[in-house]
């Protein structure tokens, strides 16, 4: 158990959390592969590998590549499907007191809206979360995150299959991220979280090849910080509903900039490979900035930032 701090204690779209720090989806596994390593109990809450139906293979290797500050991946959303969540990781999840959010991938609207179907109902699950931004698979995803009809469309069939949560995943690689908000938050979402990760590519000189077998990944790191911060601000302004900021947040500091910009938590992604107690640790900086600038609860420093004086 870990002791209760009210001054980080926190909820969002109706999930109560510890405090407002997730890590996010496709960097944590589904919390065992990091379990032997950190307290899993001193985060916020886990959002799961993205989970679809049936299982899905992923992209053939290479699919990860080192940029400076930052790094591409094309998984290409690996995982075990639905059923294997429910009947193997959750069950392991569940002794733990910690929210657990579920990332929902599909290739179609009848999939997204299948896998939240299968989920709800299903103890120790605080919400779903809906990625429609994935750049590194050929169908689905990303084609529903770019199109506002198709984001409206996916929204409306998840939200009408399940009790849980719903928080769409926008996604980077669209022109008005602030419509995309609304676009979510007229369809009925609880919550939206971004950014997914921006598509990019590498190329190795000496070989004349593609660092990748799926040639383009997205990017990840402290490398999109500034472009996800710049997002996360502008989301924040457009919609009432919660805004959830992840993009290269590998300390506190991050962390607290998403929070003013109008973040009513955040996710940890990449920083977790660095160091898998990024997440607690990010946690505990809150809290000390929290004590040093006299805030009461983290709430207070939710869109805080001042306007500069034009
Ligand atoms: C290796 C890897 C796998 C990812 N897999 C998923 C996924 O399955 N579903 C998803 O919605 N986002 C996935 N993401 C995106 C992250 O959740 C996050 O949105 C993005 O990496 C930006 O945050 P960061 O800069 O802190 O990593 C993945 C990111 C990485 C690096």
């Amino acid at each position: 158990m870990v002791a209760e701090n009210n001054r980080l204690k926190t909820e969002i779209a109706g999930i109560s959390m510890k405090n407002p720090v997730m890590v996010a989806s496709g960097t944590f596994g589904f919390g065992r592969e990091y379990a032997d390593f950190i307290n899993i109990e001193e985060l916020g809450a886990i959002v799961t590998k993205g989970t679809s139906l049936l299982p899905w293979p992923g992209n053939p290797p290479d699919r990860i590549a080192e940029t400076p500050a930052g790094m591409l991946n094309a998984i290409g959303l690996q995982n075990d499907g639905v059923e294997s969540l429910i009947s193997e990781k959750l069950p392991w999840l569940r002794q733990f007191d910690v929210a657990v959010i579920v990332n929902v991938v599909g290739k179609t609207l009848d999939e997204y809206a299948e896998v939240a179907r299968r989920l709800d109902g299903v103890p120790g699950i605080c919400g779903l979360e809906i990625n429609i931004s994935c750049p590194n698979v050929k169908e689905g995803c990303i084609a529903f995150g770019t199109d506002a009809g198709m984001t409206a469309a996916v929204v409306g069939s998840v939200k009408a299959a399940t009790k849980l949560p719903v928080i769409p995943k926008l996604s980077p690689n669209v022109t008005d991220i602030a419509a995309m908000a609304h676009v979510c938050e007229d369809s009925g979402a609880d919550a939206v979280s971004l950014i997914n990760t921006l598509m990019g590519t590498s190329i190795d000189a000496e070989t004349r090849t593609f660092r990748l077998a799926n040639i383009t990944g997205g990017l990840s790191g402290p490398a999109i910080k500034p472009v996800a911060l710049r997002m996360v601000w502008q989301a924040a302004g457009a919609v009432s509903i919660p805004v959830i900021g992840m993009g290269g947040i590998s300390c506190a500091q991050d962390a607290v900039e998403f929070m003013l910009a109008g973040a009513s938590a955040v996710q940890v992604g990449t920083a977790n490979f660095i160091n898998p107690n990024a997440g607690p640790k990010i946690a505990r900086g809150i809290d000390d900035y929290l004590a040093r600038h006299n805030f009461e609860h983290v709430k207070d420093i939710v869109g805080a930032v001042k306007s500069n004086n034009l």
